[in-house]
């Protein structure tokens, strides 16, 4: 499940296409308080940047909630990938000279969130890795439109080097979420497989109790 995001960004970071995005997103910007591109851009790399901190301590939870060793792994892997986005953000921001500083990010907030509800509501197994999984992948769908934006926006501003920084992290966040995906239908596959196995065990109780029933006959009538 691949957002179609790079289209947008070689469209935005083309021509006319770039001189539109300054026009609308200084419009945007009187809404964070930021007077312009570059403005909105570092406000933005704050918001993302406590939501990457935000989501490695939610990961370090998650990782004991899984049921699958293969997302057990996915998520310690993604787990590792995570602590180099927040350092490659760091990066971004000694780049443009300035000091990392995080923003609290609502959205981020409410992701993660869910996935909390989602392990609170559920037992161990299939069922709950399918919900963590769920989860997760908003969250990399999340990340994939920021971090796609995030390099749109260097590019506008000329600053192809944070650029290439930010496209390591958003190539990442695809491969998560592509292995994320593949997990996530094996486990169907494993469901409909118990789903199967269920109804046919069902099947085979109720064929049971008719058997039961044809030699048991008719209930005795009442001695009296
Ligand atoms: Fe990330």
């Amino acid at each position: 499940m691949k957002i179609n995001i790079m289209k947008n960004v070689i469209k935005r970071s083309s021509g006319s296409g770039a001189e539109f995005s300054l026009i609308r997103y200084n419009h945007i910007t009187k809404n964070h308080q930021a007077t312009d591109l570059l403005g909105f851009f570092t406000e933005e790399l704050k918001s993302i940047y406590w939501g990457e901190i935000t989501l490695l301590r939610a990961l370090s939870e998650m990782i004991s909630y899984a049921g699958s060793y293969e997302l057990g792994t996915t998520l310690t892997l993604h787990y590792e990938s995570t602590q180099n986005h927040i350092t490659r953000l760091e990066d971004v921001f000694t780049g443009l000279g300035i000091k990392p500083e995080a923003k609290n990010c609502e959205a981020m907030k409410g992701l993660v969130k869910e996935t909390e509800e989602i392990i609170s509501k559920t037992e161990p197994g299939s069922i709950r890795d399918e919900g963590i999984i769920s989860a997760v992948q908003k969250i990399e769908h999340y990340e994939i439109a920021t971090y796609g934006t995030l390099c749109s926006f260097a590019r506008t501003l000329g600053r192809d080097d944070l650029a290439i920084i930010l496209q390591k992290t958003l190539d990442e966040e695809y491969d998560a979420d592509e292995k994320l995906t593949e997990i996530a239908e094996t486990k169907q596959f494993e469901l409909y497989d118990e789903g199967e196995k269920e109804r046919e065990t069902n099947k085979a109780a109720k064929t049971d109790l008719k058997d039961k029933d044809t030699l048991k006959g008719p209930l005795d009538p009442d001695p009296a």
